[in-house]
């Protein structure tokens, strides 16, 4: 009799937890302004609504982010194909990690962290900061993790510049608190966030 409600408690748990991961819907993979439209286009905001993003452009934009686009292969390049990073999706309703095979948000954090992710002040207003961060295992040369992640970073500027969104790529960020809030775990380091909104009207 105690196994059987031990075991229907560790399925009520497993539910609960798989119930707050976020299931995204398919990226949409066409559509978009012309490419010329969106470099002309491309620039750094720093005054963000706090309109939410949809599960759809939320979906979209890491697709164009660090998706997969060809079997195994992401939208970014990556120095060696060591596909080193990780995004964590910091949301008003907590801190998630991009799964681009199952095109999902695994829970990290039930918490708002949005703060923690940069020291300018927009950062805990806009809906969404992306987080940076590298296997050091993967790739242990620094300086080609950040050009790595230079260009995922630049496929969030044009994928905002294409669809009207505001963002700003940041640097100023104390990563030590950031890797303390975030929980991350040796052999993984923070690079850069970025933070992405709706325009100030
Ligand atoms: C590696 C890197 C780090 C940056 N860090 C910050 C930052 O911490 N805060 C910020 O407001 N902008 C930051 N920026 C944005 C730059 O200030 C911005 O790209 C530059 O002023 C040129 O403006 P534009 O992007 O609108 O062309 C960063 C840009 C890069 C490439």
């Amino acid at each position: 009799m105690k196994t059987v409600a031990l075991c229907a408690v560790a399925l009520m748990v497993s539910a609960t937890a798989f119930a707050q991961n976020i299931a995204l819907p398919a990226p949409q993979k066409s559509g978009g302004k012309p490419l010329m439209e969106a470099l002309s286009q491309r620039q750094s905001a720093r005054a963000f609504s706090d309109r939410a993003l949809s599960e759809q452009t939320l979906s979209n934009l890491l697709w164009a982010a660090y998706g997969f686009n060809r079997d195994g292969m992401r939208t970014a390049p990556s120095a060696n194909n060591r596909q080193e990073f990780e995004i964590y999706v910091a949301l008003q309703t907590g801190l998630y990690l991009y799964n681009a095979k199952d095109n999902a948000l695994e829970l990290v954090k039930k918490e708002d962290l949005r703060s923690k992710t940069g020291k300018q002040g927009f950062v805990g207003v806009a809906p969404l900061n992306l987080v940076y961060v590298y296997n050091t295992g993967k790739m242990g040369d620094e300086k080609m993790a950040y050009a790595d992640c230079g260009f995922i970073s630049q496929n969030v500027y044009l994928y905002c510049a294409s669809e009207g969104l505001a963002t700003v790529v940041r640097g100023f960020v104390d990563r030590e608190d950031l890797a303390k809030a975030i929980g991350l775990k040796s052999g993984y380091a923070i690079t850069l966030s970025q933070t992405v909104g709706y325009p100030k009207e």
